[in-house]
């Protein structure tokens, strides 16, 4: 059975063919993204697609791949705002996701954020391979004792509230549901405004809906006391970026970092290094010396991709042979 992979990356390959070994499926891969102008080029009886976020899945395309023979469209993401999920119904294309794998691996990911930006080790490596050991310049504060906000307590807000318990942080939280493990463990909930008033390091962990967009704009920023750390590994459209850059500008923010950007599909993933970016907010947000941007990789860990391939290949073998599945929010349609 052929699975047809998009935007295959290096790493990709090692880990799916790696894990392929019990199944022996056909793994054919892809390096372009999944979209209109490719669909037409899937071999006819390619029974399966495995796509990741900026692959697109729209009506145009399912309904190309549905004529092909594909029966299966598999992600290996948790999200699906990509696939256009009624027409895969439609044709009776089954479309499964991997809803969950190593939330450490992104909340680990937010606190080497945070002390990069704090402790300055981004700067401290540079300089010292230019024999300059002088320390002007990369003062930074404890985090032990201090008060952070964290803003969604699901998987990855709860691993990443555990480790700043264990650095010693006061942390206090928003969130539509309680933990009751973390509140024994002494987090407090707090409404929304009191959580951006009482702390001064903010990370965001909820994800984004049509209610929460632009959630870090001017007024909730005018909340935060002066100097605030905010790291985002959740969404890009969390922030208002233009509001972001101001308060940058003003010292509102003192720290920003950002795995996540509003416009990322254009830029992540890809090497631009000879390329003139367009974008002037990312442009101008790379060009703080207190801002850290990274490209969507807190995810990417050994351990989380080993989890990415084991579920995405073991739900399709589930779907292929209608074995029932342990975890209802695997499949989708
Ligand atoms: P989850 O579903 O386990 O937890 C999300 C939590 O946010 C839930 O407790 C929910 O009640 C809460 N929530 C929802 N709306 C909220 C709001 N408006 N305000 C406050 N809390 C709200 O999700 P998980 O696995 O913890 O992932 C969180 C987010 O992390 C994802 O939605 C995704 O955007 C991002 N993510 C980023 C990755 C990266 O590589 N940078 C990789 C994986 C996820």
């Amino acid at each position: 059975m052929k699975i047809a992979f998009f935007s295959a990356k290096p790493y990709d390959k090692t880990f799916f063919n790696k894990h392929n070994a019990p199944y022996n499926f056909e793994l054919q891969y892809w390096e372009t993204h999944l979209g209109p102008h490719i669909a037409n080029a899937v071999d006819e009886g390619t029974e399966v697609i495995c796509a990741f976020v900026n692959d697109k899945l729209n009506e145009e395309v399912i309904d190309v791949l549905a004529a092909k023979g594909v029966k299966i469209i598999a992600l290996r993401c948790a999200g699906f705002n990509n696939v256009n999920l009624e027409t895969a119904k439609k044709h009776g294309i089954k479309v499964c996701r991997v809803p969950a794998y190593s939330p450490e691996a992104v909340a680990e990911h937010a606190v080497a954020m945070l002390l990069t930006l704090n402790r300055k080790t981004h700067k401290a490596y540079n300089r010292v391979r230019e024999q300059n050991f002088s320390l002007n310049g990369l003062l930074g504060f404890n985090l032990h004792g201090k008060t952070v906000g964290v803003i969604g307590t699901g998987k990855i807000g709860k691993a990443f509230c555990n480790i700043m318990l264990g650095f010693g942080c006061k942390v206090i939280a928003y969130d539509i549901y309680e933990d009751q493990e973390l509140k024994d463990k002494g987090i407090q909930y707090l409404p929304f405004k009191e959580v951006l008033n009482g702390a001064s390091i903010i990370s965001l962990h909820c994800p984004l809906t049509a209610d929460n967009r632009y959630l870090i704009n001017k007024e909730s920023l005018a909340e935060m006391p002066k100097g605030v750390t905010i790291i985002n590994t959740s969404r890009g459209g969390l922030l208002h970026t233009q509001d972001v850059i101001e308060a940058l500008k003003t010292g509102q923010i003192s720290y920003l970092g950002i795995d996540v950007y509003e416009q990322e599909d254009k830029l992540f993933f890809k090497d631009l290094s000879s390329v003139i970016i367009e974008d002037d907010e990312i442009q101008r947000l790379m060009s703080f010396p207190n801002v850290l941007v990274t490209g969507h990789q807190a995810f990417f860990t050994e351990d989380a991709l080993a989890q990415i391939s084991s579920i995405t290949l073991n739900s399709i073998n589930e779907l292929i042979h209608h074995l029932p599945h342990k975890d209802p929010s695997v499949v989708l349609a």
